[in-house]
């Protein structure tokens, strides 16, 4: 039997997932928690995108596709950022491929443009897969602090860049603490990125649940002639299971991530794709979304008053800053022993100070929830 321990590389020996596996181990000992941890929503997906996927299944399209993405669906994300974004031709020549889920075009784009020694921007705090994917691919991550109004501007971005920078990511809005990027600062930042050579990578997963804008979260898109856009359908549409995404940006840059996908993922589940095509781009969840807001609003109501909070301008997460004299993980930990699953700020950011809260449950979950909170802060 070989040593499984110098079997396994460094690269996954660096990555460590043990403050996520804590809360873990701490909620299986809970026979019916609390669980404000979840991240994914709490809807089933709309009936009429089940149909398209049943009928698409049923008509035999079974198989691989191309790898860039059946022509059905390209054509629709062709279609929409046309419609959205092509003022000025500048989403012309730009590249286009279907992904499993945003988790894909994150992998793709940072084994494409990571190379090790090379720097890359993320916001603390962060969403995990950032670090990892960047430790995978020998790269460093360089983290803005963004506490503690969570705005990753241009002015706290710059002064990091170095002449080994190069990407920067982003969720907007933001997992884990639901923020949206200003539109002002979102234009900054994809202009200083355009000046410095930098490419923006721009994850937005949750660019529907945006909640105090005019439409979907502001974009790079509307700025940038080199972002790379990632989008996906797992949140809006309850479909994280079917793992669907895509990546538009920068030509030569998804023609390599599409070799990467080629020799990887190989293609997006086919029949998803049908069924997001025909099914999901033309269906209106605005009352999905104005359901969740009023979730967010119960959240702030709640909690204002007793703990430091940012408003979340959307997602389905809150930030909250734990109370004087605990950590995060301490908050936490008396959060679990009184049956309420929320995750410490620790694993999302390089400080332990705040709590992520999910509130992608049920609205009577959520307001016992925060009861049992704002009294474990004395409220
Ligand atoms: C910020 C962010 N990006 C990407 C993902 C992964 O999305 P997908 O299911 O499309 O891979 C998540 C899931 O939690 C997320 O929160």
């Amino acid at each position: 039997m070989f040593d499984t321990n110098t079997l396994i590389t460094q690269r996954l020996h660096d990555i460590d997932a043990s403050g996520i596996r804590k809360v873990f181990d701490l909620a299986v000992k809970i026979k019916n928690p609390i669980n404000l941890s979840i991240g994914q929503t709490d809807f089933d997906v709309p009936e009429p995108i089940k149909e398209a996927a049943i009928t698409a299944i049923r008509d035999g399209l079974n198989k691989y596709t191309v790898t860039q993405g059946m022509a059905e669906m390209v054509n629709a994300i062709k279609g929409k950022f046309n419609d959205a974004y092509q003022t000025d031709g500048r989403w012309d020549d730009y590249g286009t491929l279907v992904t499993s889920g945003v988790s894909g075009g994150l992998v793709l784009s940072i084994m494409t443009c990571v190379e090790p020694g090379d720097e890359v921007l993320v916001p603390d705090p962060y969403f995990v897969m950032y670090k990892h994917l960047v430790t995978m691919a020998g790269g460093k991550c360089v983290y803005v602090d963004t506490y503690p109004d969570f705005q990753m501007t241009a002015e706290r971005v710059e002064p990091l860049i170095t002449d080994k920078t190069k990407l920067l990511v982003l969720s907007s809005p933001s997992n884990p603490t639901g923020v949206v990027t200003t539109d002002d600062t979102m234009k900054q930042l994809a202009e200083l990125c355009d000046q410095r050579g930098i490419m923006m990578i721009s994850d937005e997963i949750y660019d529907e649940f945006s909640f105090d804008t005019d439409g979907p979260a502001p974009t790079p898109a509307s700025y940038s002639d080199s972002a790379m856009i990632l989008r996906g359908f797992s949140k809006t549409y309850g479909m994280t299971g079917w793992r669907l995404g895509y990546a538009m940006g920068p030509k030569p840059i998804i023609e390599q991530m599409t070799k990467l996908q080629q020799y990887t993922f190989v293609c997006a589940p086919s029949m998803v794709q049908k069924a997001a095509a025909v099914a999901a781009f033309d269906l209106d969840m605005s009352d999905y979304v104005t359901a969740y807001k009023a979730k967010r609003d119960m959240v702030v109501d709640k909690l204002f008053p007793h703990f430091e909070l940012t408003t979340p301008g959307g997602a389905f997460y809150a930030f909250p800053k734990a109370p004087d004299g605990m950590t995060g993980t301490q908050f936490v930990e008396q959060a679990i022993a009184k049956e309420v699953l929320i995750i410490p700020g620790n694993v999302f950011s390089e400080q332990d100070t705040h709590f992520r809260i999910s509130y992608a449950c049920p609205d009577e979950t959520l307001a016992k929830g925060l009861d049992v909170l704002v009294g474990i802060a004395g409220g």
